[in-house]
């Protein structure tokens, strides 16, 4: 996890680091540090807790250096304080290092260099790597720039985990070099500039050409040009990718929070992501995709894998792989799927989704499937991200910057891609003619919906000011209608802190209902006609115990039944989740608002896990 961020170029660097790290402060918050370079050498300043602390301390807006690197931390190895916040020094303080990653064998590199003389004053892993350079450094004899190249590719070479670094040496004062493995790294290229960051979104107010970087690619950089080398040091050419996101896309225009604008950002995000791939009058295109009639054919399971919200997504991809296209799906969650010797071969389908596309857990079980010879896809929203740069295809959600912690406009992006997909291989498996026109017509109309379910907004907040001081909350659904109350539920719980748990309507009964007492509140979603009568009676059960309920639903109920019944636009059940969801993540942002929580920076949370 953590952001880094990094400037060099004629402008005073600490200003352009500093709002770097405060858009990459999704990232992790447990300190922020920056080292410049200055006329006497290296400047470092840290201070535990929010960017803010670092720039309130006192002698920061002296900084006049014009080549600086920055880092926010979600601490892994190290409790959150001063001593273990980035960037770390080696003992003589010619390097100045931010790390963003984990360095597994740092407990035997740190004892290499402690029995050559070395001395740790932090319990973090990365404070190995300046001391490991600065090892390889001395044991150089030449004075050229190709001593601190040959120093940092020789401590890179001897890590083991994942690395974003940024390396600043008092003795090579115009020069950074920047290099990573398996965490993320971008390099966006201004006049006679370059911007450093873990995320696009973060510089993209300063150029939209970024170079994406393979693993172990290093760069060197001086003002106005940028090297690259590859591990063995050898140049390289590379070519800068153009980002066509809107600079604006990536501020709150207007909006209190992020949240709430990404919320509000869904009927463009679900436009622009079925795109030109969906055509009423002729076959879903996906140009990315070659898939043929005897392939689809010969895939014996489609396995969908990803974590938290994404992994929430999948569930409603499996669901419509199984109904559309007769294919047998299963869904897991990635940093299970490793370990579990998955039955995956030749004929085995893997679908991975991620938003960032850089969650370690997803990387390592795409890596897996490919070894076992699958067909790989998979489904990002960040072009150029590890995950779609191993996969064999590449498809993405077009939600644009997605900034705040919990993901609202990411997921129905990806239920909308599923759909999408899903449709894909139906047509070409030449399934369901009737239905697949009948999904496709309704899918163009989507975004409209999502406006009509948008102008929801005060009902659900006056039903979430009546319960927002409750420690526990259900969410009951059927079928697919149970994977929206997986994903409520964990939006409930990762921005109001309250406790809750989703069911399946049908299994409440075998086990969660004795937790059921008078007032305890109970959210339900429904929209599938042939299975509104089984819900209704399930609510009744918890309804005749005294549960406060509430419905949200695109059928016709008896609503005297319930304590609230929010109604949405009405959709094939199939596509349902993409609009029975928003009241459900406005419910979860108005309670955290009114707890007066951090919602675009839940506690303990970092959105991108690029750590397994
Ligand atoms: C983190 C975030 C979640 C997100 C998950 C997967 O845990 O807090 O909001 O759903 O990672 O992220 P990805 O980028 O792979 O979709």
């Amino acid at each position: 996890m953590c952001g880094i961020v990094g400037y060099i170029g004629t402008k005073k660097a600490s200003p352009i680091l500093i709002n770097g790290l405060i858009r990459l402060e999704y990232r992790g918050y447990d300190s922020a540090g920056i080292s410049t370079v200055e006329k006497n050498g290296l400047s470092l300043m840290k201070d535990m807790g929010r960017v803010k602390n670092l720039y309130n301390l006192k002698g920061i807006d002296d900084l006049e250096g014009t080549i600086g690197i920055a880092h926010t931390r979600w601490a892994t190895h190290g409790k959150p304080s001063k001593e273990n916040s980035h960037p770390h020094m080696d003992n003589s303080k010619t390097f100045s290092v931010v790390h963003n990653g984990i360095i597994e064998n740092y407990n035997e590199l740190r004892k290499f260099l402690t029995d050559n003389g070395y001395t740790f004053y932090s319990q973090t892993d990365t404070e190995v790597i300046p001391n490991l350079i600065h090892y390889y450094y001395k044991k150089e004899t030449n004075s050229d720039i190709s001593r601190l190249l040959k120093a940092v590719q020789k401590a890179c070479l001897d890590l083991i985990g994942s690395f974003a670094l940024e390396i600043l040496c008092c003795d090579f004062p115009d020069n950074m070099i920047v290099v990573r493995k398996d965490s993320p790294l971008v390099i966006g290229k201004g006049s006679d500039e370059c911007y450093i960051s873990s995320d696009i979104p973060a510089i993209l107010s300063f150029t939209r050409d970024f170079y994406l970087l393979k693993d172990y690619e290093f760069v060197l950089l001086q003002r106005g040009s940028a090297k690259f080398y590859d591990k063995d040091l050898n140049e390289i050419d590379k070519e800068t990718t153009t980002i066509e996101w809107d600079a604006s896309s990536s501020e709150k225009n207007g909006y209190d929070d992020y949240m709430l604008k990404e919320i509000y950002e869904q009927p463009i995000a679900i436009r622009e992501t079925i795109g030109s791939r969906i055509n009423s009058n002729s076959k879903t295109e996906f140009d990315e995709l070659n898939f043929t009639k005897e392939y689809l054919s010969s895939v014996n399971k489609i396995y969908f894998v990803a974590c938290g919200t994404a992994m929430h997504a999948a569930l409603v991809g499996k669901n419509l792989m199984e109904k559309l296209c007769r294919i047998s799906s299963e869904v897991d969650i990635a940093s299970e799927f490793r370990y579990r010797d998955p039955l995956v071969d030749k004929n085995s389908l893997c679908i991975f989704i991620s938003q960032s596309g850089e969650t370690a857990d997803t990387i390592a079980a795409l890596k897996l499937s490919k070894e076992k010879g699958a067909k790989t896809i998979s489904i990002s929203n960040v072009i150029g991200s590890s995950l779609t740069r191993e996969a064999d295809y590449s498809i993405y959600t077009h939600a644009g910057p997605e900034i705040a912690v919990a993901s609202t406009k990411a997921y129905t992006s990806q239920v909308t891609l599923l759909s999408v997909l899903a449709i894909y291989f139906s047509e070409i498996l030449e399934l369901n003619s009737d239905l697949i026109n009948k999904l496709k017509s309704e899918l163009l109309e989507l975004p409209k919906k999502i406006e009509t379910t948008l102008t929801l907004a005060d009902k659900i907040k006056d039903f979430a000011m009546q319960v927002y001081q409750e420690k526990d909350m259900f969410f009951l659904g059927r079928g697919i209608d149970e994977a929206v109350a997986k994903e409520a539920a964990l939006k409930l719980k990762e921005i109001s802190y309250i406790h809750a748990e989703s069911y399946a309507a049908g299994e409440l009964k075998h086990g969660a209902i004795a937790l059921i007492e008078n007032d305890v509140t109970v959210i339900t979603v429904m929209t599938d006609s042939k299975l509104v009568e089984k819900t209704v009676s399930n609510i009744q059960e918890v309804a005749t115990r005294g549960a406060k309920t509430l419905v949200v639903t695109n059928q016709d109920i008896d609503c005297n039944l319930f304590d609230k019944v929010i109604h949405i636009p009405e959709v094939h059940p199939y596509l349902a989740p993409i609009i029975s969801v928003i009241p459900l993540q406005l419910f979860a942002y108005y309670i955290s608002k009114e707890k007066g929580l951090d919602v675009d920076k839940p506690r303990n949370l970092a959105k991108s896990v690029t750590v397994e």
